[in-house]
């Protein structure tokens, strides 16, 4: 399975993938913003630090314009892998895409019938929007695990990333269920890391151990 940090922030990378967890990153028009810097910045930035997938995702409208913007993020990385959205313009410029040597993917998936349709465009995967899903009152979680069975008796190649999410027991759910990858905020993988029991049965251990030490250099 892969792990992947959603953010377009270089410093929450590098603070994250200090425990070499993390495959590579994923990016939004969104998060860019948030950094104010261009899109074409932010993956020059990634390029120069992560031997990973660096997914980029396109802010153009049309599915023409679309396809001109992979060929960009292309050229600064040559495997950075291509955003698309779950629209008409992205299923189309998604099967333009696939006839060049560009990997390209769709995202902000809310149903197991746009999957169906990126299966059948040999996506390199698709990214249901778990956090968003649940916000607008769907069973996130159940129809990620039909986008499962389905890509399995169907054995689409396509992989599933579970994206949006929000904290760790809906991205244990999925990857007990078998997600191929799942992109976490630099919050929710600070959930992963830790959890204040561990932290006190390790201060508990020192304790313990330092006492021990303590009476034997007396
Ligand atoms: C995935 O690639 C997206 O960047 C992301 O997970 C979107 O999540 P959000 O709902 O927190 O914006």
């Amino acid at each position: 399975m892969k792990l992947y940090l959603d953010t377009a922030d270089i410093t929450a990378w590098h603070k994250c993938s200090l425990t070499s967890a993390i495959d590579g990153v994923t990016t939004n028009p969104a998060l860019v913003a948030e950094c104010n810097k261009s899109y074409e910045t932010v993956l020059s930035e990634f390029s120069g630090v992560i031997d990973g997938p660096i997914f980029a995702q396109v802010t153009a409208r049309t599915a023409s314009a679309m396809i001109e913007q992979a060929n960009r993020y292309h050229q600064i990385h040559s495997s950075a892998i291509i955003k698309l959205p779950a629209t008409e313009a992205g299923f189309t410029a998604l099967a333009e895409l696939r006839e060049k040597p560009i990997s390209a993917g769709i995202t902000v998936c809310f149903t197991a019938s746009q999957a169906i349709l990126a299966g059948k465009l040999d996506a390199s995967f698709i990214a249901p929007y778990v956090g968003r899903m649940n916000d607008n009152g769907q069973d996130a979680v159940h129809i990620v695990k039909q986008i499962l069975d389905i890509y399995d008796a169907h054995e689409f190649d396509t992989e599933v990333l579970a994206a949006s999410l929000r904290n760790a027991t809906d991205a244990t759910e999925l990857s007990a269920a078998g997600v191929d990858a799942i992109t976490l905020s630099p919050s929710v993988y600070e959930s992963y890391l830790h959890h204040p029991q561990t932290t006190a049965s390790v201060t508990e251990f020192h304790q313990i151990w330092e006492d021990a030490h303590d009476n034997a250099d007396q």
